[in-house]
């Protein structure tokens, strides 16, 4: 293995190098979205329901990119979905991103799921074009958003819940 080519591992723990890798990758994924801290990160690493996934340039090289797969069992079957796609400005182009995607594609068949979901906003066109390249087909289906923020102050009573009977 060479010292430039690109190892994509498990995050299993939380430590100062990761949490800085998520405070300079994340900002290039969102704007509106604060990096996850030491706390919000265990909790995704705590937890068999997300598996953080890092890519390193060389194996003890830094860590260039990060992907989330949520992974859990749903009634018809082991639902994967690859959520938070970023790689460092400065790494792309040399194949990070690819094998981020691969390395979930062969942790959620290990996992048992069947089929693996993500969605990409259609401008975000680098992206789209890596995912049709390694084999995602587009789905018919519409895709619902319910923004709970929004709601919130529009109507004071949490969605699902109807209000107090007045009286
Ligand atoms: C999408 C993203 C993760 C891809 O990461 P990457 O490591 O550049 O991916 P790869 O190197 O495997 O492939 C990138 C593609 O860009 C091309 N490319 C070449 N040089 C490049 C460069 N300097 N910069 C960016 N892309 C370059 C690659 O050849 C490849 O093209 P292809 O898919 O048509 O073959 C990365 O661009 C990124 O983080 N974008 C911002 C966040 C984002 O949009 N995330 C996806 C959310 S759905």
């Amino acid at each position: 293995m060479t010292a430039g080519e690109v190892v994509v591992e498990e995050a299993t723990e939380v430590d100062d190098e990761l949490v800085s890798a998520m405070a300079a990758l994340v900002p290039q994924l969102s704007s509106s979205a604060p990096p996850p801290g030491p706390g919000e990160l265990a909790a995704m690493v705590g937890s068999p329901a997300s598996v953080v996934l890092v890519a390193r340039r060389g194996v003890a090289g830094p860590i260039v990119g990060t992907l989330t797969l949520a992974l859990f069992r749903i009634p018809t079957g082991v639902q994967a979905i690859i959520e938070d796609v970023v790689v460092d400005q400065a790494a792309r182009g040399s194949g990070a991103g690819a094998a981020l995607v691969e390395a979930a594609l062969a942790r959620a068949k290990a996992a048992g799921a069947r089929r693996v979901d993500l969605t990409s906003r259609p401008d975000r066109e680098v992206a789209n074009r890596l995912y049709r390249r390694l084999g995602f087909e587009q789905r018919r289906t519409n895709v619902y958003r319910f923004d709970l923020e929004k709601s919130a102050e529009r109507h004071p009573h949490p969605a699902g819940r109807l209000p107090p009977e007045a009286g």
